[in-house]
């Protein structure tokens, strides 16, 4: 079979700021390097007009090299915020969403609902759950996990091994008796990276069998050195099992992946997507939580494995503190993600 190639205008798509790239270099002004000058006709004091710079030489010098990539990163910035904003506009958030919510009534007016609604427009998903009481990005994945994986099923990992604490939940290691997906008859089987550090392609094209209920995806490299996923390759990765096995659900683990382009997971195809507020969608202030966004009826599957069945996705107490500072981070998200890049890239740059 061949392989379905990622559709070249939709990196364009994924990255419109690429368009307004200067095409001659761009030239850098004092205050770039950090030497402020300001007019001595507004301050009529000439002796104040400038203060030196706070950088050493290198990292001013690092800065100065970085710089087309830092202004292309700052337009992934303004594309993701615009993405926030619109989606707080059309679930019409308002200051009465930051009072919180009890958790005693089903479908009550609260940030629940908002929010949820917000998230999911964000992520380009049918639903979405984003909720305190999801511990971290290990629960989230778990409750997506165990909402696609029934007994005789097998759990395929595309991208190597996962992230170390679900090892426990798949049972490779970890407590008897805790209720790993082994416990409850759930096989396992991983697709080992290609020696370049993405994904194996050609073992992608036949990996998928008829007991293979779930492929799990994981976008970012995490703290092992591998190469982070881009949402084109993981677009290519969902067309290849699709065409396998169409029920097969395939579950991205998005840890670390939020906001670091345009478009997330779940807009391209992905059943199921699971993360953690303490990191990208948290803008750095959410106290706690996690999310999960994907297809409705997987979504509602997941939400009953984090309360019960039937309890569904209406209800969880949230007090009004934690729920600003849910929209608050939610807000804050890709101009933070966009500093930590471009953190990354001077550590690189070094
Ligand atoms: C790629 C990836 N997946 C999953 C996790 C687990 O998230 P948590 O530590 O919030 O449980 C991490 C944590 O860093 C991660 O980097």
């Amino acid at each position: 079979m061949a392989l379905p190639m990622p559709i070249p205008g939709a990196v364009v798509l994924h990255r419109p700021w690429r368009l307004r790239t200067p095409t001659r270099p761009y030239k850098l002004s004092h205050s770039h390097l950090g030497v402020a000058t300001v007019r001595a006709s507004s301050l009529h004091s000439p002796a104040s007009n400038s203060y030196a710079s706070p950088f050493c030489p290198e990292v001013a010098e690092a800065a100065r090299v970085l710089l087309p990539e830092f202004m292309e990163i700052d337009g992934l910035v303004a594309t993701n915020i615009n993405r926030v904003l619109n989606a707080f506009s059309n679930a019409r958030v308002g200051s009465h969403h930051f009072s919180g919510t009890t958790g005693y009534g089903h479908n009550d007016a609260g940030g629940r609902e908002a929010l949820d609604l917000a998230f999911a427009d964000i992520v380009g998903s049918e639903a979405a759950i984003v909720r305190s009481q999801l511990f971290s990005g290990t629960h989230s994945i778990a409750c997506a996990l165990y909402a696609a994986l029934r007994p005789g099923g097998e759990l395929l990992a595309v991208a190597g091994a996962p992230y170390d604490t679900l090892e426990e939940v798949i049972g490779l290691r970890g407590s008897p008796r805790h209720g790993s997906l082994k416990e409850f008859g759930v096989s396992y089987r991983e697709l080992p990276l290609h020696v370049d550090g993405g994904l194996d392609w050609n073992a992608l094209e036949t990996a998928i069998k008829p007991e293979t209920q779930c492929a799990l995806i994981q976008r970012s490299c995490g703290y092992s050195w591998r190469k982070t996923l881009t949402v084109a390759e993981i677009e290519r990765a969902i067309i290849l099992i699709k065409a396998q096995n169409p029920d097969c659900v395939v579950l991205v683990d998005n840890c670390y992946g939020e906001f670091v382009e345009t478009v997330e997971p779940t807009a391209v195809g992905a059943d199921l997507m699971a993360g953690s507020l303490i990191k990208n969608p948290g803008g750095t202030i959410a106290p706690c939580g996690g999310y999960i966004a994907g297809k409705r009826e997987w979504v509602e599957a997941a939400a009953a494995r984090l309360s019960a069945p039937g309890i569904g996705m209406e209800s969880g107490s949230t007090s009004g503190d934690v729920m600003r500072l849910l929209f608050q981070g939610l807000f804050l998200a890709p101009q933070m993600v966009g500093e930590s890049i471009k953190g990354g890239k001077s550590r690189l740059s070094h």
